[in-house]
């Protein structure tokens, strides 16, 4: 049965083809009734409309969410205190896990002796995306994942470095490759100091640092073993 033509009962059969004022208010009723429906499923359609089209947009401009994939504000300066390199402890000292951008906020302490100098060590902190931030410090935001296989890889305090349990890749402090399967060094997120607030772009990845060489390396491998 048609929604134009909505069930009656016999006596309203009776009366609507009787005439009369029932019958007239019998057919208005049923004229309200379609109007009705048809609203009803006009309003059911746009809903789903306008939820698709949110969907679609959700994944082909995630930045719009203010989700992954947008500028996320992951702290206050004050939280992320600056150390060197042999003395990084997870959360406490140089290197804090932030997984609501998937980022290791790095922060170098401005006495952090790097192995290039002058316009080479300028070029690379530019094309690896690190930050010297005005208190002389340096800010980096790496990418959580594995660039082998895509696991979490884990900080290690006992290693000084971030070494993926799955197959054994290992990245220095600022994420360089030191040695495994991984094809390069970890993948970094543009990274920003504005007033108090730390923002990671997670919109915008670095995925071309490659592996160091003696004349790209930033940062001394770390001095302890960490086989196990
Ligand atoms: S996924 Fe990390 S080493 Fe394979």
């Amino acid at each position: 049965m048609s929604i134009d033509t909505p069930p009656i009962s016999p006596q309203q059969y009776e009366v609507l083809h009787g005439g009369g004022a029932e019958a007239a208010e019998i057919a208005q009723q049923r004229i309200s009734r379609r109007r009705f429906l048809r609203r009803s499923m006009l309003a059911v359609w746009g809903v789903s409309t306008v939820s698709a089209v949110a969907g679609a947009l959700f994944y082909m401009y995630p930045q719009l969410s203010g989700g992954f994939g947008s500028v996320l504000t992951v702290g206050k300066v004050a939280e992320f205190k600056a150390a060197k390199p042999a003395d990084f402890k997870l959360e406490a000292a140089g290197v804090y896990h932030r997984p609501v951008a998937r980022t290791y906020v790095i922060h170098l302490d401005p006495s952090t002796e790097f192995l290039l100098k002058g316009q080479d060590l300028d070029a690379q902190l530019s094309s690896e995306n690190v930050v010297k931030a005005s208190d002389g410090s340096y800010w980096i935001a790496l990418y959580q994942k594995c660039v082998h296989l895509g696991c979490t890889v884990p900080f290690r305090d006992n290693c000084s470095s971030f070494k993926c349990p799955c197959h054994g890749s290992h990245y220095n402090v600022s994420g360089e490759f030191l040695d495994g399967p991984a094809p390069r060094s970890l993948d970094r997120f543009q990274i920003s100091i504005e007033g108090d607030d730390v923002k990671v772009n997670t919109g915008a990845i670095n995925s071309t640092v490659a592996h160091p060489d003696e004349t790209t390396r930033l940062i001394h491998a770390p001095t302890v073993d960490c086989t196990v």
